[in-house]
């Protein structure tokens, strides 16, 4: 019985995708547009098929024939969940690993906070065995600086002794793996993080050592960093990150989860650069 993955063209589903490929496992790989570079870019192994959150019903031919799905929480899957997981259940499903996110410190009035716990509630409400992952900051997330490193070998960000255990996207999959094929992850909630806390500007560093050239790091004030960013991002978006940067530390804590549920510890942040040279080249 194949495997169903949503957000299977994004950072953790291709990384999932692929480890269950190799692995040996039938994988049906969600995406709204069967025929994108990203697509193809999937194990040719894998059972590529559309499917859009926004529209359910979509879902229902994707659905058919699965036991275990892995549930990405993303744009419109936050407002439809629910309705996902009844037609889940109809096809015959019975677990669902859900990748999304919760932050216990963000206001319940913050609309996209409501949604991912409204979400969470119809998950642990609905009659599937489930499995929440709510990692930590992504290591993926520093390709925000691959244009100014390709072009400049710079980066240009505000508070580089920010400290943050980020987690690779390839362990953040093997959990949802293990989470999807073993026994005793249902009703668990686990929050991987990387295996030891990385200060900004030591993760631009460890770029430039994966890519042999020095990088740049160049600090911004607050203020510079809202101009910065006032085209790449909402407003509220960036007040949220420039007052996160307030607590130099606040995501240094390390989960030993990578290592529990995997039996290996995490990538640390030099593997990711390594693994992703080329992207910043
Ligand atoms: N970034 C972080 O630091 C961080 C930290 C903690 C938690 N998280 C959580 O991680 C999750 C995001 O994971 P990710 O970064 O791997 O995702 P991602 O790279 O942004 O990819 C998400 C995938 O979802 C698919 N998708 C989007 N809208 C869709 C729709 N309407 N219908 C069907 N598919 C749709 C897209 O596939 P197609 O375009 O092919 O349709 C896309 O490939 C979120 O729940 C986020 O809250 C992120």
């Amino acid at each position: 019985m194949p495997i169903l993955v949503t957000g299977a063209t994004g950072t953790v589903g291709s990384s999932l995708v692929r480890q269950l490929v190799a692995a040996g496992h039938e994988v049906r790989a969600v995406t709204r547009d069967p025929g994108s570079r990203a697509a193809a870019a999937l194990p040719a192994r894998a059972e590529v098929v559309a499917g859009d959150f926004g529209r359910p019903e979509t879902l229902v031919p994707a659905l058919r024939g699965i036991d275990r799905m892995h549930l990405v929480a993303i744009g419109e899957s936050l407002t439809t969940g629910r309705r996902i997981l009844d037609l889940a259940e109809e096809a015959g499903v019975r677990r669902v690993v859900h990748l999304g996110h919760n932050d216990p410190g963000r206001d319940d009035d913050d609309p996209i906070e409501s949604d991912h716990r409204a979400l969470h509630k119809a998950i642990e409400n609905s009659g599937l065995e489930w499995t929440h992952i709510f990692p930590g900051e992504f290591m993926a997330n520093t390709r925000e600086w691959v244009a100014s490193i390709r072009t400049e070998s710079v980066v240009r960000a505000p508070f580089g002794d920010w400290t943050s255990a980020m987690v690779h996207e390839a362990d953040i999959a093997a959990v949802a793996m293990a989470a999807l094929l073993d026994e005793g992850h249902a009703g668990k909630t686990y929050v991987p993080t990387g295996p030891e806390p990385v200060r900004r500007r030591d993760a631009v560093r460890m770029i430039g050592d994966a890519i042999g050239r020095e990088v740049r790091f160049i600090e911004l004030t607050p203020e510079e960093a809202r101009e910065h960013w006032k085209d790449r991002y909402p407003e509220q978006v960036i007040e949220w990150f420039l007052e996160m940067g307030r607590y130099l530390d606040g995501n240094a804590w390390v989960s030993p989860t990578v290592e529990e549920v995997t039996g290996r510890p995490g990538r640390t942040f030099a593997q990711w650069a390594t693994d992703h040279a080329t992207d910043f080249r």
